[in-house]
């Protein structure tokens, strides 16, 4: 009797294990079959916020890595007006075609986007005025590379901002910091609690 009880718990026990193990290690790209989520807006994690510490001005040129289906890039884009310009990168074509369409709609023109991965940057050195990243960073496999390579692309005296929720890829602020270390950025400025917070970095 014993053991037949003991055998599902052990089976369920083995199971939650694996749910977990693949919840903390899986580096696959938020899977674009979800992406009604990503309309839903994070706790503490606005756009005010974004713009608090991007500070992005009309006529700016900007980049955004990872931006899902456009919950930030659309609100950027029109703080840039007609003269700006926003840069999106992501390694899934339909995120891509999903902001299109949204900003085709929303009759926004400003918004170039550009199948890439964050680690291999199409743009030439010092190209653009601020670059970010909302709860993209985790997903990537090499984020100082991502980060070393965003420095890269920035003028000097250019602004990143990387934005962090405590789901199953999130980067403690810490953490971050020991990234950007590593990738000769600065810290500048953060905000917000310490699960759900935006930090701003500038080349060292
Ligand atoms: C969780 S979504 C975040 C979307 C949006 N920023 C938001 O907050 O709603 C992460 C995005 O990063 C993209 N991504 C993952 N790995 C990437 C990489 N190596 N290079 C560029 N984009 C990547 C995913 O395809 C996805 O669009």
């Amino acid at each position: 009797m014993r053991s037949s009880v003991r055998r599902p718990v052990l089976i369920g026990g083995a199971a939650a294990a694996a749910v977990a193990a693949w919840w903390w290690t899986d580096a696959a790209p938020y899977p674009y079959a979800q992406r009604w989520l990503l309309d839903l807006p994070l706790p503490f994690l606005t756009n005010r916020r974004l713009d608090a510490l991007l500070g992005a001005r009309p006529g700016e040129r900007v980049l955004e890595i990872g931006p899902g289906t456009g919950l930030q890039a659309l609100h950027v884009a029109g703080l840039l007006g007609e003269r700006g310009r926003l840069d999106i990168v992501d390694v899934q074509q339909p995120m891509l075609d999903h902001v299109m369409r949204r900003a085709t709609a929303a009759k926004i023109s400003s918004i170039i986007p550009a199948q890439a991965d964050a680690r291999e940057l199409p743009f030439d050195d010092g190209s653009f005025d601020a670059a970010y990243l909302v709860t993209a960073l985790g997903e990537i496999p090499d984020p100082v590379a991502a980060m070393r390579e965003t420095r890269r692309v920035l003028k000097p005296g250019g602004r990143l901002v990387v934005g962090e929720f405590l789901d199953r890829h999130f980067v403690p602020l810490v953490t971050l910091l020991g990234y950007a270390n590593e990738a000769g950025l600065r810290p500048s400025a953060w905000l917000g609690p310490p699960l759900a917070y935006f930090a701003r970095f500038q080349p060292s």
